[in-house]
């Protein structure tokens, strides 16, 4: 392993250093893994092991794609987090829209956890159990979604503990976007997984999505602020999806305020007391979700350009791994 990489570097501070896996990008592109193995340690799939793909059909479960992540991650080495059991999104077409009885619901989810996680058991580390649960409205839960409506809030306690009932091993997360600084939802979660903490729920760490626009996105003080004060309540912290949005017609300056974000990030954490992950939303601009999600007004969010050409957020990150 050269020390030049940032896996490289990273492993010296104890740190993984990970990124988003495209089963889609994998097989067509053969440069995309060579650069994927040489520069991280740490995996997760972007879609391969949402509920759409893994149960596409109901009772079916595919692990193909997944498998074909894990035979890489082995390969090379790297440890594999997973995204995301729970989630109001990336449904198949027998969940979306439904209101299932209660009782449904919960065996859905319950074969759903205890399949997946059996499966993948002392293969994956960290699973994100529930994604994107809470409300961005205020206080209270999200509820779209086939599992609050038919359950009602209820079905968060059940997935955690079915969690660690599946692979007590594993660490178990909640992650969501927009509380990766002091944010008023940040303040939310904090006070909703301390009560949850308090009642005996199974949560081990909070994953940090950390989207954010150039122009817009948390200070390193606060980001440090905020995983500290999770760290406090016993949780790791990973940040499990991070990407720097730039606007469409960037110019060469943008890239420059880009990877002094992405520095701060790497800052940010590494000066938390434990957030032991960093994981991107991709590597390469030739394949990210950004323009796709923002109708083509943001783009270039990642560290590689689209011909996998390192930019100044990759010196940026290697230099503060240095
Ligand atoms: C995104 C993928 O990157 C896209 O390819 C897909 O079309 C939609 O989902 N928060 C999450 C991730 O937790 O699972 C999402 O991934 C991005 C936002």
């Amino acid at each position: 392993m050269s020390a030049n990489t940032l896996r490289g570097l990273a492993a010296k501070k104890g740190l993984l250093v990970g990124s988003a896996f495209s089963y889609d990008a994998f097989r067509k592109d053969p440069l995309y893994g060579e650069v994927l193995a040489r520069e991280f340690n740490c995996l997760v799939a972007e879609n391969e092991m949402k509920l759409d793909v893994l149960q596409r059909v109901r009772e079916q479960f595919d692990f193909g794609p997944a498998e074909a992540m894990m035979a890489f991650a082995r390969q090379h080495d790297m440890k594999v987090r997973a995204v995301p059991l729970v989630w109001h999104d990336a449904l198949p077409e027998w969940a979306r829209d439904k209101t299932f009885p209660r009782q449904e619901a919960l065996d859905i989810l319950r074969e759903h956890i205890f399949t997946v996680m059996r499966h993948f058991r002392g293969r994956v580390f960290a699973w994100d159990v529930l994604n994107e649960g809470l409300s961005d409205k205020g206080p209270g839960l999200r509820e779209e979604g086939p599992w609050y409506h038919s359950i009602g809030p209820a079905y968060v306690e059940r997935v955690y503990h079915w969690a660690h009932e599946a692979d007590p091993q594993a660490l178990l997360f909640y992650n969501d976007y927009g509380m990766d600084g002091m944010s008023e939802k940040a303040d939310r979660c904090y006070q909703w997984v301390k009560a949850l903490l308090a009642r005996g729920v199974p949560i081990h760490g909070i994953g940090l999505q950390y989207h954010v626009q150039v122009d817009k996105h948390p200070t390193p003080t606060e980001v440090t602020q905020n995983i500290r004060r999770f760290n406090d309540l016993g949780l790791t912290v990973h940040i499990t999806e991070l990407d720097v949005w730039l606007p469409k017609n960037a110019a060469e300056a943008d890239f420059r305020l880009q990877a002094a974000v992405y520095r701060g990030v790497f800052e940010a954490a590494l000066a938390a007391p434990k957030c032991p992950a960093i994981v991107l939303w991709g590597f390469t601009d030739r394949y990210s979700w950004v323009p796709g999600i923002s109708n083509g007004t943001y783009d270039r969010a990642l560290i590689f350009d689209r011909d996998y050409r390192p930019k100044p957020a990759y010196e940026a990150i290697a230099s503060v791994l240095r």
